[in-house]
């Protein structure tokens, strides 16, 4: 998706926005822009990488310490430089960058056609940087003014960053479902769309919410609601490690990311688990809240839709509360009919994903009981939850999530464990026990990596010319190998797919040949002999199968390849099972040349439906 970044201070504007638009690269891009204020606001665009767009302005003495920035993820019209970001209004009035899309921009296209205005691209943006010129010249009452009108009057998600060419020491921007943070230290004011970008120059940011406006001067930022009234914000520290988002001597941001899980996981249970009790206190539930839950909603997309699919099965166990999980996408739309005594959790790592918010919102105008489980502290869905629950996995490079993923299980499993005990339906030992091994899981993520990489890479060094791949297995082992053939298949571009082994062969069997590579998941001892059988199945009709079992499990008898894990209790498996496939996914990558970090049509955090 698109990034942003704006700066307004004592320092060369250039500097801090090619090195914040660099922060962003890992959002996914195309194009990237900037415009830089002197006397004048000069532009500079490229397509493809940032390094373009560094070659083009070289040699350029660029003094201005004014500026915003953008990095282009496509949307309307291809990737271009005429498409590329900032656009600027017909007579250089307002120059701009958004992210996001605007709705009735064809309607708009029209009304400025009316009013003798050409567009030169194919972009939404070019149409509002015009709107906005229109409004401010037809009303004469200044930007504000002119950003609020055209607020009124457009539809969609955006956050916009504009210079007026008559207001030479400012900076405005608006938002509305697209994020934005406005940041401050003591040589000027930053803007961004996401916290990487701004983070090695201060930690202290104001959140702007939806429909509202800033001013950033260089030493204060003032904010506007829609009626244009001046309001107040509070400035907040961001607790994320600047080092967090640098790759600190690591080849790639996926094998930091996947070696930082020990230490992150570590840091979510200590917020849950004080003084051996799980402890949720944070997230404003209370005992007789989680008491009352009759049905559980877990909604979101990707990866953090896999955790809701292990959520699933284990809330439904330690609680017996009915559990149904949701492709956010498809809720949003499906009019669900949801249990006024219900909870609906959304689970993201962003807090902004566009389809968990509108299902957020889709539960919230049904009057149901809300819970985000998320990552990124005043994000959009962190705000408008009723309840939320942070995983501590800090910021999260990588396209593919791995670090933010194996936090949002922990959170899950502390809810599920405190459910099930409020609601008596497991006993103080139980409940103890679940607690004794939930600690461990740090120590063992960490075995993993140091004693089992090697072996996880020296397996998938077979695999980097093979075409597909299944990953099976039943209960949890199925809904982590939904998450294990994910991490292949978009990073390595290799066709793999996640099947519940037991329904294999009601089809999907007839696609195993000579060598098609099987990976098993066979940690569920309840239903252990059954995925061995299955997995005998695709042996025999010649599939290459790698197990991942814990130790100890003999599955000599169909494995090819067999990858261990340390022993846990039954429902925290994922969390262990889920390291050997990521680095599947991350070493098969790389042994194919590929960029890891950032693979080819996706982007950090869908802000677009
Ligand atoms: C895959 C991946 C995505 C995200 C999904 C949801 O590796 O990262 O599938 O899990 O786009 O994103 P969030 O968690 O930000 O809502």
């Amino acid at each position: 998706m698109c990034g942003i970044v704006g700066y307004n201070g004592s320092k060369k504007a250039v500097d801090i926005l090619l090195d914040g638009l660099s922060k962003l690269e890992y959002r996914g891009y195309d194009s990237a822009g900037i415009a830089i204020r002197d006397n004048d606001i000069e532009v500079f665009k490229a397509k493809g990488k940032l390094s373009n767009l560094k070659e083009k302005i070289e040699n350029k003495d660029l003094k201005g310490t004014c500026g915003i920035g953008h990095t282009r993820w496509a949307t309307h019209g291809e990737p271009s430089e005429v498409n590329a970001h900032p656009h600027v209004s017909n007579d250089g009035n307002v120059t701009l960058v958004h992210n996001g899309i605007i709705e009735n921009y064809q309607e708009l296209i029209l009304k400025l056609e009316r009013h003798d205005y050409k567009l030169y691209s194919e972009t939404d943006t070019e149409v509002l940087a015009n709107i906005i010129d229109y409004y401010y010249k037809k009303y004469k009452m200044g930007p504000i003014d002119a950003i609020n009108r055209t607020m009124v009057r457009v539809r969609g998600s955006y956050a916009i960053a504009v210079m007026f060419k008559e207001y030479p020491d400012e900076i405005w921007v608006a938002r509305k479902d697209s994020p934005m943070i406005i940041g401050k230290n003591e040589d000027g004011t930053y803007l961004a769309s996401d916290v990487p970008a701004i983070l090695k120059y201060t930690k202290n940011v104001y959140y702007i919410d939806n429909l509202e406006a800033a001013c950033l001067k260089k030493d204060k930022v003032i904010f506007y609601d829609l009626n244009g009234d001046e309001i107040q914000k509070e400035l907040k520290e961001i607790k994320w490690d600047v080092s967090a988002a640098e790759k600190e001597g690591y080849e790639h941001f996926m094998i930091k990311e996947i070696n930082e899980q020990p230490d992150v996981v570590k840091k979510t249970i200590n917020s849950l688990v004080i003084d051996n009790k799980i402890d949720l206190s944070k997230t404003g539930l209370t005992v007789e809240e989680i008491k009352s839950f009759k049905q559980i909603y877990i909604v979101a997309c990707g990866s953090a839709y896999h955790v809701g699919v292990c959520a699933q099965y284990i809330l439904e166990d330690l609680t017996r509360v009915p559990v149904r999980v949701e492709i956010a996408s498809e809720f949003r739309y499906r009019k669900p009919i949801l249990d006024k005594k219900g909870l609906v959790i959304v689970i993201s790592q962003s807090g902004e994903t566009a389809d968990s918010l509108a299902a957020l919102r889709e539960a919230k105008n049904q009057g149901v009981k809300t819970l985000g489980i998320i990552n990124v502290v005043g994000s959009s869905i962190a705000r408008e939850a009723d309840h939320v629950l942070y995983t501590l996995a800090g910021p999260e490079i990588a396209v593919a999530t791995t670090k933010a993923f194996s936090t949002q299980l922990i959170a899950c499993y502390a809810l599920a464990i405190e459910m099930g005990h409020v609601k008596r339906k497991i006993n103080n030992k139980l409940y103890n026990n679940l607690i004794n091994d939930l600690v461990k899981l740090p120590e063992q993520i960490e075995y993993i990596l140091k004693n089992n990489t090697k072996n996880v890479q020296k397996i998938s060094s077979k695999f980097s010319s093979i075409k597909d791949a299944f990953y099976i297995g039943r209960g949890l082992d199925y809904a982590i190998s939904l998450e294990g053939s994910l991490k292949l298949k978009e990073v390595s571009y290799i066709h793999s797919e996640a099947y519940a082994a037991g329904e294999l062969k009601h089809g999907t069997i007839s696609l195993i040949e000579d060598g098609t590579l099987v990976i098993g998941i066979a940690t569920q001892e309840e239903i252990f002999e059954k995925t061995i059988s299955n997995l005998v199945e695709v042996k025999s009709r010649g599939a290459y199968v790698v197990v991942v079992a814990p130790e100890g499990v003999d599955v000599s008898k169909v494995a090819n390849n067999t990858i261990n894990v340390p022993i846990t209790n039954k429902y925290f498996y994922p969390s262990l099972t889920v390291v050997p496939l990521q680095l599947i996914g991350y070493y098969i990558t790389i042994s194919k040349g590929l960029d890891v970090d950032k693979p080819r049509n996706l982007a950090k955090s869908v802000t677009v439906e």
